[in-house]
């Protein structure tokens, strides 16, 4: 039987390295072992970056695999036990066709406006020649937006607290430190009420009190002509006739608030940056919004090729979700050569097959051209991850990094405070840029284009 290789240094040691530092240790564990090795960490995980396999896993996720959510118990404590990440099996499918339309299609160029005006309110607080945090804006734009989805339009004290409750729940869950708490339970209770786990339990104590306040509200107010989730949650029912419990809507918003967010800030975060460290990319960017015509419609920004090659490079070079949920092999089998038993647990690294050699040369290099000369296979470019367990905020991240984009780079002339590189590192269980990014407004541009002008009336 030929078992995938793993490094021989002991559990604890490959459990550290994990926590502290996942993205280097496992392109050490490429080099050594290739696209397809075992790790010790908490249990034993199969991490695989073979395109091939890849599509065997996440396309075979019914029938040789499946994405049990018993596995995500990482995502518990601030999730919830009844969130879609922790469902399995058939009650998962059930709950993933409620909830994707509200992300997908027609309903999300609805949205379209929502995502400018955000982004203009946010625009309106940067001065000329004041550095602001890049991140930080990024993530109140993407924060709004996607309250707004779940809510409708959300104004006021409740809204100002959700925000600022996220933002410090973020704070506190993103060290590696509180990582290393939801691995050792241990760690949750040592300094008392200075520790970080106490403080995330009272953020995410003050959360759930105004989810369940929305919650209450939205089932004493029905209203059929609302189109936001968190009123199509509660008048759905299941077969049996019953709607969601309190606990399971409270579980499915928080899962939205947390996954719709964080990952859209980081990455168009990251797209800024990339856009004003290369002076190319920017310029070609420019020159393609400068060629729309009259009041293009959100539909064409968003087919625009150079801005959809710039995404997609952004998300390839250090993708948010360095991996996929784990998977779990369901019957004996072979994967590129090597045996994987039943019960097995396999996770796709996002990570290393975005910066495989043989499918991106020089994959280190910011290059959107290659989206424009290749079309990549769904496994070969997967920052959503696939199958079973696909994003399913995919087309809505997609939709609103892009309308963010054009409606800054179509206004202002930006620029980096520090040209100097900047890393991908963990950041909670995903990954976020090594420090903060600033830059600063040198000025306002001379639209070419009217894309924006209908937006800002
Ligand atoms: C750039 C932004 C985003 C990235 C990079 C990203 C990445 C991912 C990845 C890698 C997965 C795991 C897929 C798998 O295991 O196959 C995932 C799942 C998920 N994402 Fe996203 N995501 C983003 C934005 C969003 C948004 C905007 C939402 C909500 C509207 C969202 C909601 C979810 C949910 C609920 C799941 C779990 C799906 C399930 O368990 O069935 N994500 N995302």
């Amino acid at each position: 039987m030929t078992l995938p290789k793993t490094p021989k240094s002991p559990a604890l040691i490959q459990l550290l390295r994990w926590i502290f530092t996942p993205m280097s240790f496992m392109e050490e564990c490429y080099k050594r072992y290739g696209d397809i090795f075992r790790l010790q960490l908490s249990r034993e995980i199969v991490i695989v970056s073979n395109p091939q396999a890849l599509g065997q896993i996440l396309a075979g996720d019914t029938k040789d695999f499946e994405a049990p959510g018993d596995l995500n118990s990482l995502f518990e404590h601030s999730l919830g036990k009844k969130s879609l990440i922790m469902l399995s099996g058939a009650s998962h499918q059930r709950q993933r066709q409620l909830m994707m339309p509200s992300f997908h299609g027609e309903r999300i160029r609805n949205y379209g406006d929502t995502i400018a005006n955000i982004t203009k309110q946010i625009m309106s607080q940067w001065e000329i020649g004041k550095p602001f945090c890049v991140r930080s804006s990024t993530q109140t734009i993407t924060m709004r937006t996607i309250v707004e989805a779940v809510f409708g339009v959300y104004e006021g004290d409740r809204a100002q607290k959700l925000e600022q409750l996220f933002s410090e729940m973020l704070e506190r869950t993103s060290s590696p430190l509180t990582v290393a708490m939801l691995y050792f339970p241990a760690l949750r209770n040592i300094f008392g009420s200075l520790n970080p786990w106490q403080q995330f339990l009272r953020i995410r104590r003050e959360i759930d009190d105004i989810l369940y306040q929305e919650i209450r509200e939205c089932r004493e107010n029905p209203d059929p002509s609302r189109t936001d989730v968190l009123s199509l949650l509660v008048a759905a029912r299941d077969e049996a006739g019953q709607p969601m419990t309190d606990e399971e809507l409270r579980d499915e918003l928080m899962t939205l608030l947390f996954a719709g967010h964080e990952t859209t800030a980081t990455a168009l975060a990251w797209a800024l940056y990339w856009i004003h460290k290369i002076p190319t990319v920017r310029e070609k960017l420019l020159e393609e919004l400068d060629s729309l015509g009259e009041n293009p419609d959100y539909t064409t920004i968003f087919k625009l090729p150079y801005l959809n090659a710039v995404y997609c490079e952004t998300l390839r070079i250090y993708p948010v979700g360095i991996l996929t949920f784990p998977r779990r092999a369901k019957v004996p089998l072979s994967l590129a050569g090597y045996d994987i038993q039943p019960g097995a647990v396999l996770m796709g690294s996002i990570y290393l097959t975005h910066r495989r050699e043989d499918i991106y040369p020089e994959p280190e290099k910011f290059k959107p051209e290659r989206f424009l000369e290749r079309q990549y296979s769904p496994y070969e470019f997967l920052p959503f991850g696939g199958g079973a367990r696909r994003c399913i905020g995919f087309a809505f991240a997609q939709f609103e990094m892009k309308i963010a984009l054009v409606e800054i780079l179509s206004r202002l002339e930006l620029e980096l405070i520090d040209n100097g590189e900047v890393q991908s590192k963990r950041r909670g269980l995903v990954s976020a840029p090594n420090r903060s990014i600033q830059m600063v407004v040198k000025g306002e541009r001379k639209m070419k284009s009217r894309t924006l002008e209908a937006v800002s009336g």
